[in-house]
């Protein structure tokens, strides 16, 4: 009989481990845990962990509430928010890696210097051609505003990015799903005015077009954005407009 059987609420935590200052191969580590003095999260049960068991276990959070996207890992094969992943209690184990096809810094933590500088080369700011007076504001319709739902929600997590092959394959030259729906963001707001210039950076094979409409991302994105609706979008601007 299992531990689980003999014990309704105890589950098994078994979790990606490497540390770069120990000379070891990367392994997994099994943690006990004890639902009936857990909170609900995977990550309710990641900070027991470390707070009771394996004080030198790694891994990135902050608000606990799916809004600052540092939790993003690899939980039961699929990418997502530990903080908002509910642990289901029929499970007798749950297994947590890192964002897949990512450098690893430590345990859980992915090196996130590339997706950064990505984003950085979109400029993710508003960009104007007249010379405004910065103490008036640009007004927008609620038709200009409403163009930006579904996009302004991205928490830049990397959950969609690290499931698309495109992107484990060619991630030096391929802008991938969260930088390319966040890129759309810019090139949508109407009070930005280097739509054209947006859209002739974007218009590259492998910056925008190694997209092959696998859709992994839409599937993965915790916040239920569509970033595949978005790089189709691109496309379809960069036809309508170019
Ligand atoms: S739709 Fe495009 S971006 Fe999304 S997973 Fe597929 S190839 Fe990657
Ligand atoms: S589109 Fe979704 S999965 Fe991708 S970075 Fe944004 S919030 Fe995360
Ligand atoms: S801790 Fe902020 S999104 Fe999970």
């Amino acid at each position: 009989m299992t531990e689980k059987a003999q014990n309704k609420n105890i589950i098994f935590v078994k979790t990606y481990r490497w540390d770069p200052e120990k000379n070891e191969k990367p392994y997994l580590s099994t943690y006990p845990v004890d639902l009936s003095e857990c909170g609900p999260m995977v990550l309710d049960a990641l900070i027991k962990i470390k707070n009771e068991q394996d004080t030198t276990l790694t891994f990135r959070r902050s608000c606990r509430e799916g809004i600052c996207g540092s939790c993003a890992m690899n939980i039961d094969g699929s990418n997502t928010l530990a903080c908002i992943k509910r642990i289901e209690p029929d499970k007798q184990e749950i297994q947590i890696y890192p964002l897949p096809h990512m450098f690893v810094i430590k345990d859980l933590v992915p090196d996130f210097s590339n997706f950064y500088a990505q984003y950085k080369s979109i400029e993710p700011w508003m960009k104007r051609k007249d010379n405004d007076d910065l103490n008036k504001e640009i007004y927008q319709s609620k038709e200009h505003r409403n163009r930006l739902d579904g996009l302004y929600e991205c928490i830049l997590c990397a959950c969609c990015s690290t499931s698309c092959p495109s992107y484990w394959w060619n991630s030096d030259k391929y802008l991938g799903p969260a930088i390319l729906l966040q890129a759309y963001r810019w090139i949508s707001d109407s009070r930005d005015q280097y739509t054209k210039e947006r859209l002739r950076d974007l218009e590259d094979p492998f910056k925008l077009y190694r997209c092959h409409t696998i859709l992994n991302c839409t599937k993965t994105c915790p916040k239920n954005l569509n970033p595949a609706k978005a790089i189709a979008d691109i496309k379809r601007n960069i036809s309508v407009f170019l």
